[in-house]
């Protein structure tokens, strides 16, 4: 994709959720923040251009394409919305804290999307070897994963990325698959 179409598909991207002033602090943890208030001159009238990473080089992460912390937020309460009323997948989490379950997923979907990475959990075999999942139940979770993507409106090549990753994980989560995912 040419830089002029990414920005042309950031201008008009919707956030799922509108942000706040809060929200966009979460967000913008990366060296250059686009929603930061910016005191400089415009890029147009300055006389000396950065020349390493600007507003108009620094790729779009999918991250900040689907609208920031607060759109991963209300995807991860869909999805296990969609999970705890799945009556194949929802005793998997009866004995689990769901507030610090959701505050995981968020974290790692963020590093996914390619937004900043402060996922400080367990890594995927070591939460999931123990709970031997069989591979009907991770398909189940992806489906339900994709589902809340589709719903939010998420573009369909984040979507796609997102599975991509699924099934590069397949292996950690899946009961005796390799967790070195190899
Ligand atoms: C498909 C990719 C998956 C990802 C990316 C994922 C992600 C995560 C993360 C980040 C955690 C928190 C780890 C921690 O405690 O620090 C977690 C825990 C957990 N996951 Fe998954 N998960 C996946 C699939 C599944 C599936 C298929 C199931 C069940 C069918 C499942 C059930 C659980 C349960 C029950 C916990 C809590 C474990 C505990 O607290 O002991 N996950 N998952």
């Amino acid at each position: 994709m040419t830089g002029a179409a990414r920005h042309a598909m950031v201008r008009h991207a919707v956030p799922l959720v509108p942000a706040s002033p809060r929200n966009k602090d979460v967000a913008c943890q990366r060296t250059v923040c686009p929603s930061a208030p910016t005191p400089r001159a415009p890029l147009s009238t300055r006389k000396e251009r950065p020349v390493t990473v600007t507003e108009e080089t620094t790729p779009t992460s999918h991250y900040e394409r689907i609208g920031g912390a607060s759109s991963v937020k209300a995807a991860v309460e869909l999805f296990y919305d969609k999970v705890l009323a799945d009556p194949e997948l929802a005793g998997y989490f009866s004995d689990v804290d769901m507030v610090g379950q959701r505050r995981h997923l968020a974290l790692m979907l963020t590093v996914v999307l390619g937004g900043p990475n402060e996922y400080a959990g367990r890594g995927l075999a070591e939460a999931h070897q123990p709970l031997n999942i069989p591979l009907e139940h991770y398909v189940k979770v992806g489906e339900h994963l994709t589902a809340t993507l589709v719903e939010l409106g998420v573009p369909a090549d984040v979507v796609t990325a997102v599975q991509g990753v699924l099934a590069q994980v397949q292996d950690q989560v899946v009961a005796g698959g390799n967790p070195a995912g190899a």
